[in-house]
């Protein structure tokens, strides 16, 4: 891949999320989950059709036989073009869309082909920090010692960190041993991978993550650390038997700390996110007369770039484009 061809990825993998982020946000509080998945799906397959790429989902909607469109294996694009293989969560964070909460996006990952694992759809521990605190942490050190890293890291007290945290039941023991350290700690709903991001970005005042989530929102969270430069530490967690051998076959070790360079390999990674609803980093879809306004980060691992993209998309053109700062 050449620095050009990465500069055409991004802005390419840009306006995959942007238009999945337009058509997930008409659903914002409907209830109705199905329809705001289905909506950034649809829209995400047929802007990634138009690119000319011959690319192979990684990560997506699932296996062939229970998505009709994403699948793990599809082939997208122009048959002869450049390589590549691709992660996407059309919508991460459903729940949060459907109810109409902050923080949910729309997500690609591109690298050459390999270059990002294919992760089985099963649970992932996490232990996830921005830049100053890569190659500190450790996933067997206690809880506490690895807020005193992140601590240190920042020339700070272990209570002036925010601690990111999926709001589960199994996360108790967690979340008693964080509060017991003097943390603070910050419950989301949902959206893990947006919490990821986050804490790589200086001044979202969100420090580190940690806790079980979604397997392949830790390898999209891997590329956009691969971009950011922090870290994560992960280590499968099947939720039953036929999770765990579905993960052997496909390679994984179960008991394998894998790293940020693990879940994400490839020499070029490419990311891009919309946010669909206002988070800690990204404002979510504005609808207006005839148009909309998306606001995107998008990112590359090899050309250090990072663009913060604010769009104004125009739909209706008999209209007079309303764009204002
Ligand atoms: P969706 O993309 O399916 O909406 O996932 C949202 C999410 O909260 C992720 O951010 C997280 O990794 C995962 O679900 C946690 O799974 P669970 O809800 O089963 O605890």
């Amino acid at each position: 891949m050449t620095s050009r061809f990465e500069y055409d990825l991004a802005l390419d993998s840009v306006q995959v999320t942007e238009a999945a982020a337009i058509a997930a946000g008409r659903w914002l509080g409907h209830g109705d989950n199905h329809r705001a998945d289905h909506a950034a799906v649809e829209a995400m397959r047929a802007t990634l059709d138009r690119l000319n790429l011959d690319a192979t989902i990684v990560i997506g909607e699932g296996e062939r036989d229970e998505a009709p469109m994403l699948y793990i294996g599809e082939r997208i694009g122009t048959p002869g073009a450049a390589e590549v293989d691709i992660a996407v969560d059309p919508l991460e964070g459903t729940n949060l869309v459907a109810r109409g909460q902050p923080g949910s996006t729309a997500v690609i990952a591109v690298a050459e082909r390999g270059g990002l694992l294919h992760a089985p759809d099963t649970y992932l521990e996490k232990l996830i920090v921005g830049p100053p605190a890569a190659g500190k942490v450790d996933m067997n050190f206690p809880v506490r010692a690895n807020l005193r890293i992140v601590a240190d890291s920042l020339h700070r007290k272990i209570e002036d960190l925010t601690v990111v945290v999926l709001d589960r039941e199994r996360h108790q023991k967690l979340v008693a041993e964080i509060r017991d350290a003097g943390a603070r700690i910050k419950m989301i709903p949902d959206g893990d991978l947006g919490a990821a991001i986050s804490v790589a970005v200086s001044g979202t005042g969100d420090h580190m993550v940690m806790g079980t989530g979604g397997a392949p929102e830790g390898v999209l969270a891997a590329a956009a650390l691969r971009c950011l430069g922090g870290e994560i530490l992960a280590r499968f967690r099947p939720r039953n038997d036929a999770e765990a051998q579905r993960a052997v076959a496909m390679g994984i070790d179960l008991d394998r700390v894998y790293r940020t360079n693990d879940l994400a390999s490839g020499e070029h990674v490419v990311f891009a996110a919309s946010g669909v609803t206002s988070g800690d980093l990204l404002k979510g879809v504005q609808y207006f007369a005839g148009g909309a306004r998306t606001h995107s980060l998008v990112m590359s691992a090899q050309a250090g770039t990072f663009r913060f993209i604010d769009t104004v998309h125009m739909f209706d053109r008999t209209l007079m484009p309303s764009v204002r700062l």
